[in-house]
């Protein structure tokens, strides 16, 4: 048997697959049917911001202090009410996952902005959480609001939270930041024990014959993988917090280019949505045979093999690729077939 541990936030976790902040861990049994299946560690799906002022009974003030995207997805939240749960709900549920398994439990807070909500944190801390997963998720609306004070406000949030709690906090950026490796730099200098790349944008869809906008979902595709594995790559050897990828990842393959491109562990939700728990055993069971194969002795060895730092050859990462990949491309196209 091949050593698929890795290490993750200070923990040896049995290998690189952990479940994803969702609902699928709502039930006792299903993260019992995880464990048993050989997932890593769970994440805990999320308590929101919005939630928690409310309940805490701040949403007045924090209305008045005027942030848009609060506004909006206040607009959210009854159809989030049907799977979201109360806060003394959420720390009883986490309590009862603790005391079910043996695997690490990451709990998960989604929010934008800082404010009295953030105290929640330590609840979590104190239920037993042996981390926490920070979903970031902020979106411009306003011309008025500057990329840098949108990082500003996450570097303010990740600071609070990081200055609540001792368990280590691992931040789930989303994808639309410039400049990724700075921003990771200066949410390590917060407190950040791990970034995880990336959160998935719900996009609303348009129904142009009722002329609404709806919130939709849909789970992920491995096409997805590609931006994810090339932050990994460049961030891999640039800063010292882990570095998790979420979004796209079905496969063994997927987990392989993960780890090989410098992620630690990988987070899977949409897969074990389409081919149910059980999919982590094969997906584990693949990994096993495709390293032993190649007479790898442990996983952990492959980490970074193909991150920027190790790459002879710096193109594919940079400008280079952009114009060897539209030439290749064009060329293709226009051979004649031998
Ligand atoms: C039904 C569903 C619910 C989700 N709920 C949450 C959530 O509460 N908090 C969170 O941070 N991410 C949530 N996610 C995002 C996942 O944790 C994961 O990061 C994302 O789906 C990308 O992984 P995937 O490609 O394996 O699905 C949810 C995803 C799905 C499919």
């Amino acid at each position: 048997m091949i050593d698929l541990s890795m290490q993750f936030l200070g923990l040896k976790l049995s290998g690189p697959i952990v479940v994803a902040s969702s609902p699928l861990s709502q039930s006792i049994e299903s993260v019992r049917h995880m464990e048993d299946a050989g997932a890593a560690a769970i994440v805990l799906s999320s308590l929101f911001e919005e939630q928690l002022a409310i309940e805490s009974r701040t949403l007045d003030e924090d209305l008045s202090r005027g942030t848009d995207s609060f506004a909006e997805s206040l607009g959210y939240l009854p159809d989030l009410d049907d799977y979201r749960m109360t806060h003394d709900v959420y720390l009883e549920h986490l309590r009862r996952v603790r005391a079910a398994v043996d695997v690490p439990i990451l709990a998960s807070l989604n929010g934008a902005t800082s404010g009295g909500w953030v105290r929640f944190a330590k609840e979590m801390e104190q239920a037993g959480a042996h981390a926490i997963e920070l979903n970031t998720y902020a979106l411009a609306t306003d011309k008025a609001q500057t990329g840098t004070s949108l990082e500003e406000q996450l570097l303010d949030l990740v600071r609070n939270v990081c200055q609540a709690v001792k368990i280590p906090v691992a931040v789930k950026l989303s994808q639309s930041f410039t400049s990724v490796p700075n921003l990771a730099g200066r949410l390590e200098k917060a407190g950040a024990k791990a970034v995880v790349l990336f959160n998935r944008f719900y996009q609303p869809d348009f129904d142009i014959e009722t002329l609404e906008v709806k919130p939709s979902l849909h789970l992920s595709t491995p096409s997805e993988l590609l931006p994810r594995l090339h932050w990994a790559a460049i961030l891999y050897g640039n800063v010292s917090m882990d570095i998790v990828i979420t979004g796209g990842v079905h496969s063994a393959e997927d987990v392989l280019k993960s780890v090989m491109a410098g992620a630690n562990v990988t987070e899977l939700a949409s897969a074990l949505y389409i081919h149910g728990i059980d999919h982590i055993r094969r997906v584990l069971a693949d990994l096993n045979y495709w390293l032993e194969k190649r007479e790898y002795t442990s996983l952990a060895e492959t980490r970074g093999c193909l991150s920027r730092r190790s790459a002879p050859d710096l193109s594919p990462f940079d400008r280079g690729n952009y114009i060897k990949t539209l030439s290749s491309y064009s060329l293709r196209q226009t051979m004649p077939a031998f």
